[in-house]
């Protein structure tokens, strides 16, 4: 099974930016997280981050008849990004949606999220272990469990 893991803007940022929101660990700490548990569960796994919508959309496309899952944290894009769903519907690949902070408890601009509507689950609010769920909730459909 491959997973793509797509992490959007300022979360390169992870351990510096506002860390009574996001945590005190870094991106990279982030993406060793991933890589290990991946392993561990006999996944193939590709990290991608990016600042920019079109290069989200492009990395959805190039999924196409690769990836059997997509882990999704749009970050800022959640909010505002019909495109970025658009690139889900095209490929047809099961997706998870993941916010690390407790977004439902945030602020009223961050309570719509476009992708929601195509993701068969949101993880929110569990920190860098939501990655985690989420990638074990595409083994576990790839499966027929869920
Ligand atoms: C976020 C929540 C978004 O509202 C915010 O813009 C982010 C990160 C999260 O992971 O909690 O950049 O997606």
């Amino acid at each position: 099974m491959k997973i793509l893991v797509i992490n959007g803007p300022n979360i390169n940022m992870l351990g510096v930016r506002e860390p009574e929101i996001y945590g005190d660990k870094s991106y990279k700490a982030l993406t060793e997280k991933i890589k290990c548990y991946a392993k561990a569960k006999g996944v193939k796994v590709k990290l991608f981050q990016s600042n920019y919508e079109g290069d989200i959309v492009t990395e959805i496309q190039r999924a196409l008849n690769i990836f059997d899952g997509i882990v999704i944290n749009p970050a800022a894009y959640t909010h505002t990004s019909v495109a970025i769903l658009d690139a889900l519907k095209s490929v047809n690949i099961p997706a998870v949606e993941v916010h690390i902070s407790d977004v439902p408890a945030r602020e009223e601009f961050r309570q719509i999220s476009y992708v929601k509507q195509y993701c068969f689950k949101t993880i929110t609010g569990h920190g860098l272990e939501g990655y985690i769920e989420a990638i074990d909730s595409l083994i576990e459909r790839a499966e027929g469990k869920v």
